[in-house]
């Protein structure tokens, strides 16, 4: 089976959150599994650096007023993985971020940047770009590719069956009702039953509406979204889907994600010996100029400083966390009145906080290994990978239950440290109260090392790999697209390439 993954960030080419790193190991996963995963993703400048092999694969003919655009293919670093990459000067190729200018301010053109990226997935669907590969099925990610599905759906010939994934239901790529034209939608469709979402074309709505089959990432996320108070205003038209509709939990990518052989930590560690945990930990201290104590806990807090994410609550707590005599390291951009914030607190508990405001990718996995407590709270979260990754790291995290968060963590209570299930510490309200609360446990339990030590290897021991999800996939896949998929057949093999990369580094 071949399937085209359309995304707009994959981990290493391109990454703002979670989405990437998905991008990055879903389809290295599918291809163990005997898929023929093919990404595609536009050709920004540091994506197109870093993908190894690029040559010219097809001139893209003008579209939606782009005439400058130029397919490349060219191979995922470090692994068996092949890369289209759209490039078009006019669209892709400019410094700043990847949906924003340098000043934060979102790209104006926006909606042709990700309606084109949509418009080379069909035209690669539909075979007419004379590759050498003509996908069965489509996987559309999140609103920048949400109107392939769309797009598949108004050809005329045989087309292939797609499957759209929302990461995040309130990233939705709305836009003025004046930008249809120019992006090759039938008006006809601009109403209530199609794209129309408040006066506004809406890409997630898109999405949502014309894929043959729609998932999300994590079972609750999934029922979640069904109601109004999580479903951002779609959760009638996801009610509407049925059956089409599922929630599969994400994985994470362990060799990326490894303490036994992160090349950035200065003594990797395992289950068998976590000994090299408190090495890590002295060296977050020393690093960011806080008092080098074993005994002192470190909490960490590695996202974006949004509302999403609770930064708010967090910045509430904080003063009580120092009073107690923690630890706080928090790497993380975002709202700018929340990185403010987080730096006025620096400055005000020196010693005690350290705040690195910026996306700085070796410091999230040295913050991991070295901090005893993650803090993972989330108003809502689809999936959240971080808390993933603490587990894997023996870093227990604390974590709201909702989405993905109540699917991976399971909360350290009497019962669950007697059946050793306890993996962390799971609170239910979204305010300072209930964090503090679960900060609280969090501490008793720390100042119990026999304890602790229990649950970090409990912790440890999760398998959060991405085998059964992608198995899901491909029997999703397998689903719309009704062709089987020959499980154990696979197309390549990471593990093998990805040692290479971790000698290099
Ligand atoms: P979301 O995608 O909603 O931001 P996830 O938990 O799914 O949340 O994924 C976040 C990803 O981004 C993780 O890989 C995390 O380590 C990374 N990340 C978030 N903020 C930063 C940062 N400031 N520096 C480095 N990595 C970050
Ligand atoms: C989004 C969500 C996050 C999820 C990620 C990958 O960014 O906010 O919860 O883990 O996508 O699916």
């Amino acid at each position: 089976m071949q399937v085209l993954f359309a995304t707009a960030e994959a981990y290493p080419l391109a990454k703002t959150g979670g989405l990437a790193d998905v991008s990055g190991a879903l389809p290295l996963a599918l291809r163990r599994l005997g898929v023929d995963v093919r990404l595609l993703l536009p050709a920004y400048p540091r994506a197109y650096l870093r993908v190894e092999n690029a040559r010219i694969a097809a001139k893209i003919p003008p579209a939606l007023g782009v005439n400058d655009a130029t397919l490349i293919a060219g191979k995922f670093p470090d692994a068996d993985l092949p890369v289209y990459l759209i490039d078009s000067p006019q669209l892709f190729r400019r410094n700043g971020g990847l949906y924003q200018d340098e000043a934060g301010k979102e790209w104006p053109d926006n909606p042709l940047r990700f309606a084109f990226l949509a418009h080379v997935g069909r035209e690669i669907a539909m075979g007419r770009l004379g590759l050498d590969f003509k996908p069965d099925l489509v996987h559309a990610n999140d609103w920048h590719a949400g109107l392939l599905p769309l797009y598949l759906t108004l050809e005329r010939g045989e087309r292939p069956a797609t499957i759209f994934t929302t990461h995040n239901m309130a990233f939705q790529g709305n836009c003025p009702a004046d930008w249809l034209g120019r992006l090759d939608i039938p008006p006809a469709l601009y109403s209530t039953g199609g794209i129309e979402f408040y006066g506004h074309i809406s890409f997630l709505k898109a999405g949502l509406r014309y894929a043959d089959r729609v998932t999300t990432v994590s079972p609750t996320y999934a029922r979640e979204i069904l109601t109004p108070a999580f479903g951002c205003g779609m959760d009638g038209v996801l009610t509407e889907r049925g059956e089409d509709f599922s929630g599969i939990l994400n994985g994470i990518d362990e060799n990326l994600w490894n303490p036994g052989a992160d090349p950035v930590l200065p003594r990797p560690y395992r289950e068998t010996d976590i000994s090299g945990k408190r090495v890590c930990k002295a060296a977050l201290q020393a690093e960011f100029g806080l008092n080098i104590d074993p005994e002192t806990p470190v909490f960490g807090f590695v996202s974006r400083l949004t509302h999403q994410k609770m930064a708010d609550v967090v910045l509430e707590v904080l003063p009580w966390l120092t009073e107690q005599g923690a630890q706080f390291v928090v790497v993380g951009e975002g709202d700018p009145a929340m990185e403010a914030a987080f730096e006025a607190a620096r400055e005000r508990f020196a010693g005690n906080v350290a705040v690195i405001i910026g996306y700085d990718e070796p410091l999230a996995h040295k913050l991991q290994a070295g901090c005893d407590i993650l803090m993972a709270p989330a108003r809502f979260e689809p999936c959240g990978l971080t808390q993933l990754y603490a587990l894997r790291y023996g870093t227990l995290p604390i974590v709201r239950r909702t989405g993905g968060l109540a699917d991976t963590v399971v909360d350290a209570t009497a019962t669950s440290i007697a059946d050793r299930s306890a993996t962390g510490f799971v609170f239910d309200e979204p305010t300072p109260a209930d964090l503090t609360e679960a900060v609280n446990r969090a501490q008793s339990l720390y100042r119990e090392p026999l304890i602790w030590r229990r649950l970090q290897l409990q912790a440890m021991a999760q398998d959060y790999s991405w085998t059964s999800s992608a198995t899901q996939y491909a029997a999703l896949y397998s689903a719309a697209s009704g062709l089987p998929v020959d499980l154990g057949q696979p197309v390549a093999d990471r593990s093998v390439v990805q040692t290479t990369r971790q000698a290099a580094s």
